[in-house]
């Protein structure tokens, strides 16, 4: 595995993989690595002959009161983690490398960056379209794959490769949960003994919800109901909503369509996002 920093080296290290014709399979992470990266990892070494996983965490993504500077790092942990998992290049680029001085241009994703996580972090998505979409023209990557948990954030990555005509194809994959369904995030580390306890609330309003939709609900508001039953010892729900699939626009009851229920919540002084997605057949 290759460890690099700088742009010129992704493109030398990679042009023998071009030459060849091997198939460039991405990952983008902000590192503390997890299970769930791992999982993004493992389904690239699956479909790539390649793999390139970057670790940034990127400035422009966060707001003016967000962890930016307490977001949790861990370089060596990670180098050894995606060694292990059979990464064939970690590009790890400083903050200049990234946005060198004079840096003004942005990508300004559309509706789909609105509502949910859009709604109560502004300019965030705007600051994740951009580096992404410069992560990628860096890599040029054949495929680059996206956790389920940041289920906006997929949707609006989409949306811009397809907007922008990158010959890149996205793939989402599912999210990965600890034991007790806690979805598994970087942040995660913030949580206390008594928060990590309470947090599950989360998962379970969700599954709970999901279940009442096996089991036959379509109602948008009944459905909305059984999970909020469950949230109520999180500290502050930030969001609930049940949107469509496509649009993440609110979900027409009754469900006919893809959806996705979708929560962000503070506990403690986390805040933790999740999703579970109902998917009616026809
Ligand atoms: O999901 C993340 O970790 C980040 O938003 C990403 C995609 C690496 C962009 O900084």
């Amino acid at each position: 595995m290759q460890t690099i920093t700088t742009v010129a080296e992704v493109h030398h290290a990679l042009a023998e993989a071009r030459r060849a014709d091997k198939r460039v399979g991405f990952v983008p992470t902000m590192g503390y690595l997890h299970d769930g990266h791992l999982a993004l990892i493992e389904a690239s070494r699956a479909q790539c002959a390649v793999t390139v996983v970057s670790i940034f965490v990127n400035p422009t993504q966060f707001g003016p009161n967000e962890d930016l500077s307490t977001y949790p790092r861990d370089f060596q942990r990670d180098e050894k983690l995606c060694r292990d998992a059979g990464v064939a290049i970690v590009f790890a680029p400083g903050a200049k490398e990234v946005y060198p001085a004079q840096f003004e241009t942005f990508i300004e994703p559309g509706e789909l960056a609105k509502p949910l996580c859009g709604a109560f972090r502004p300019g965030h998505f705007r600051g994740v379209a951009t580096v992404v979409s410069k992560l990628f023209n860096m890599v040029q990557p054949d495929v680059a794959f996206f956790g389920q948990k940041d289920f906006q954030q997929c949707a609006v990555v989409r949306r811009m490769a397809i907007d922008l005509n990158m010959p890149i194809e996205i793939v989402t994959v599912p999210t990965v949960r600890e034991a007790d369904r806690l979805a598994m995030s970087s942040r995660n580390r913030y949580l206390s003994e008594e928060d990590r306890g309470r947090a599950l609330a989360i998962s379970r309003g969700l599954f709970a919800a999901a279940e009442e939709f096996r089991l036959g609900e379509r109602n948008v508001d009944k459905l909305i109901a059984i999970a909020k039953r469950h949230l109520e010892t999180v500290d502050r729900l930030q969001y609930l909503e049940l949107v469509d699939g496509d649009t993440l626009k609110p979900a027409a009851s009754p469900l006919r369509r893809p959806a996705a229920l979708c929560v962000a919540a503070y506990v403690g002084s986390t805040r933790l996002i999740d999703n579970v997605i109902l998917q009616p057949t026809p």
